[in-house]
């Protein structure tokens, strides 16, 4: 079976904490977007396990976890994660691999990343990892693949400088490199895990361009981003917050407002410690956007929503959602491509009561309480998606299941 699992806003919305949780079952674990930009958190045991490259299915022994096709590699950011791995009692060789057809980041990337940075009139507010240069690269025919790096004669046609800075990582990345279509193949029958990285809204061609990332982290991203056909793909899970945040510039139509919301933005970020895994810069936090829920529902054919985060808004008097977009006195449906609507946008917002009572050591999803239930059926008949699973709770341990994942849709 192939599960893919993605973000439906703008990033960080548990995913990490769901395929791992998911891994249990799976034998292999694909992540297919992205590279260092990202952050992927694990509680589990005690210890909290911060992912950036490699696959939330590392925790778990045994299990093979691959970086795929889609990813920008940055082997200094590899090797560091893999030895805090290696810190923190997990035995990773052996069981990470790494697509041949995947480009490398180069440290001159995450340089020119920050220097256009400066130079923007609209700054995006990226991560400084390089990615934006990477995927460019990538496009202009310019990148380098790590299947590059033993093609001697395109080896030799580098920059001095950069022959010098990949030479070591040639041998240390030498036995984790798969040609991995012939991987996926070898594999197919077997239960794959795909793991988008950012989010539907940081999608380069879906999200709210200029303002995103550069890699595919769209569900469609999981098969060019892997080597298999879409037809292969078996189910589609989006996460979401009960709320919404997002890191970095760009327009956000439900954020919190000083002047609206009093000072829910930092109750919120401080229950739900919303600072971001890998700049530690503050989120922007606003109320849950149906609109754009259900705009990432359509474009990634969603079967099933998960739904994290339902504990941060345990001690809430009213929880409201946003419902449409009144831009320029008009009320719109619909999720608009022009970044200035979507910035002069005002959440049109329906108020639910909250429960006030705490939902962590919930197992069972009739034992919600009604307020929480009633939220979730909203949610459900609005995007006309079921929620399959609910998060109330970072650990592992703190994850209803309502309909199990492992059914085909
Ligand atoms: P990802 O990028 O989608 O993997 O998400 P991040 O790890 O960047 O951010 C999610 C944060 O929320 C992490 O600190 C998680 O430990 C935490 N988290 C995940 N699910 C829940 C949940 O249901 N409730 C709470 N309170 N925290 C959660
Ligand atoms: P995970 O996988 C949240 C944001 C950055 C910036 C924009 C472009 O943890 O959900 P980039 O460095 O990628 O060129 O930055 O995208 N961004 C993320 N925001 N979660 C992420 O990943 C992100 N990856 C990139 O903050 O606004
Ligand atoms: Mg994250």
């Amino acid at each position: 079976m192939n599960l893919v699992v993605i973000g439906a806003q703008w990033g960080d919305e548990g995913k990490g904490k769901i395929v791992d949780f998911l891994a249990e079952r799976a034998d292999v674990i694909v992540r297919y977007s992205g590279g260092a930009n990202a952050g992927h958190t694990i509680v589990h045991g005690g210890l909290t396990y911060k992912l950036h490259l490699v696959p939330s299915g590392i925790i778990y022994p045994d299990r093979k976890v691959v970086m795929g096709i889609g990813m920008v590699i940055d082997p200094e950011a590899l090797f560091r994660e893999l030895g805090e791995l290696s810190g923190q009692g997990v035995d990773w060789k052996g069981r990470v691999f790494i697509a041949d057809r995947a480009h490398l980041v180069l440290p001159r990337y995450r340089e020119i990343d920050i220097e256009t940075e400066k130079k923007r009139r609209r700054p995006i507010g990226t991560t400084g990892r390089g990615i934006g240069v990477a995927y460019a690269m990538k496009s202009a025919r310019d990148g380098i693949r790590i299947a590059d790096l033993y093609d001697e004669e395109a080896f030799a046609a580098y920059l001095p400088e950069d022959r010098e800075y990949l030479l070591p990582y040639r041998e240390k990345l030498k036995e984790m490199v798969v040609d991995m279509p012939v991987f996926m193949h070898r594999h197919q029958g077997q239960v794959i895990l795909f793991e988008g990285a950012q989010g539907t809204l940081l999608d380069l061609d879906l999200g709210t361009y200029p303002f995103v990332s550069s890699g595919m982290s769209c569900a469609a991203g999981a098969t060019t981003g892997s080597g298999i056909g879409p037809r292969k793909i078996d189910k589609i899970l989006g996460v979401f917050k009960a709320y919404s945040t997002r890191v970095g510039n760009g327009p956000f139509p439900s954020e919190f407002r000083k002047d609206l919301d009093s000072d829910l933005e930092e109750t919120i970020r401080s229950v739900g410690r919303e600072y971001g895994v890998t700049t530690g810069r503050p989120r922007r936090c606003g109320y849950l956007d149906l609109v754009a829920l259900r705009y990432a529902c359509l474009v990634n054919s969603i079967d099933g929503l998960v739904l994290t985060h339902l504990d941060v808004y345990d001690g809430m008097d009213n929880i409201k959602v946003c419902t449409a977009y009144e831009i320029d006195g008009k009320q719109t449906p619909d999720f608009p491509a022009a970044i200035d609507r979507l910035t002069r946008a005002r959440p049109v917002t329906q108020t639910f009561k909250g429960w006030k009572t705490p939902l962590g050591g919930i197992s069972f999803f009739d034992d919600l309480p009604t307020a929480a239930k009633e939220y979730v059926a909203f949610i459900e008949q609005f995007t006309q998606t079921p929620v399959d699973i609910v998060s109330v709770g970072y650990e592992r341990k703190q994850t209803i299941v309502r309909k199990s994942p492992w059914t085909r849709s």
